[in-house]
């Protein structure tokens, strides 16, 4: 049991002092109710919000995870495909995915118990250079992809400027091989921005978020980012 200004500094949301304010303003309940005490004790069990919105209590924890292909980026869905979470079994913590990969796109994604450290990383001002390599249909002529490197309106959604390499093209299959680098993170960018030059997407993985890669990660497999990664991650989002 720890008191309840303590707990509502230790999540990151105030000081002690201002917390005590907080608790004494009525912006904070336990339980549903609100409490203007400032003595009280709480434990992890308890339900604790300010201003109507629920702390997190416990330690912050952040992974890099390899989605396979076939997996939801989420913690739970009502079809009963495979999600994310499954993949973490013996994680005690409330995780979730940092934005999302579709069900076909295999590759990189965070996962964390750190609300703030989410929505600082997916928010659109903030969002940090994402590398995606795609197996498209066709052979690229190089005037072909120009647009996309000055960004492009598509069915109605404007994209920003992206940066594009050919890795490799088989003419007898007639598909390429492309790299992308964008920074937002709208819905199917990736395919959207390349079905919009022509090349529509038949395979797609992410291998780059920020500075970090999936390294020798296997799908399906996942570790704990060291803090040095975690603090270097909220950095690229912060410029
Ligand atoms: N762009 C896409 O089209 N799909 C993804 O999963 C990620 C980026």
């Amino acid at each position: 049991m720890e008191r309840l200004q303590k707990v509502i500094a230790h999540a990151g949301i105030a000081s002690r002092r201002k917390a005590e304010e907080l608790i004494s303003q009525g912006r904070v309940k336990v339980n549903g109710t609100t409490v203007t005490e400032l003595g009280i004790k709480v434990s992890l069990k308890d339900q604790i919000e300010v201003d109507n919105v629920p702390i997190n209590q416990e330690e912050p924890v952040y992974f890099i995870f390899y989605k396979p292909r076939g997996v939801i980026s989420a913690v739970s869905d009502d079809k009963g495909r495979k999600v994310v979470t499954d993949y973490f079994m013996g994680i005690p913590e409330r995780i979730y995915p940092v934005g999302r990969l579709d069900y076909d796109t295999s590759g990189l994604l965070l996962v964390t118990n750190d609300g703030a450290f989410a929505q600082k990383l997916t928010h659109p001002k903030h969002e940090v250079d994402k590398v995606y390599v795609a197996k498209v249909k066709g052979i690229p002529e190089k005037q072909q992809l120009r647009p996309l490197s000055r960004g492009l309106f598509f069915e109605g959604v404007k994209y920003a400027p992206a940066r594009y390499d050919i890795l490799s093209a088989d003419t007898k299959a007639q598909s390429a091989i492309i790299q992308l680098t964008i920074h937002e993170g709208r819905n199917h960018q990736v395919k959207k921005m390349l079905q919009a030059v022509g090349l529509p997407v038949q395979k797609l993985k992410r291998e780059k978020y920020g500075n970090l890669t999936l390294g020798n990660l296997r799908p399906g497999e996942y570790r704990p980012l060291h803090k040095k990664e975690v603090s270097q991650l909220l950095n690229l989002a912060k410029n």
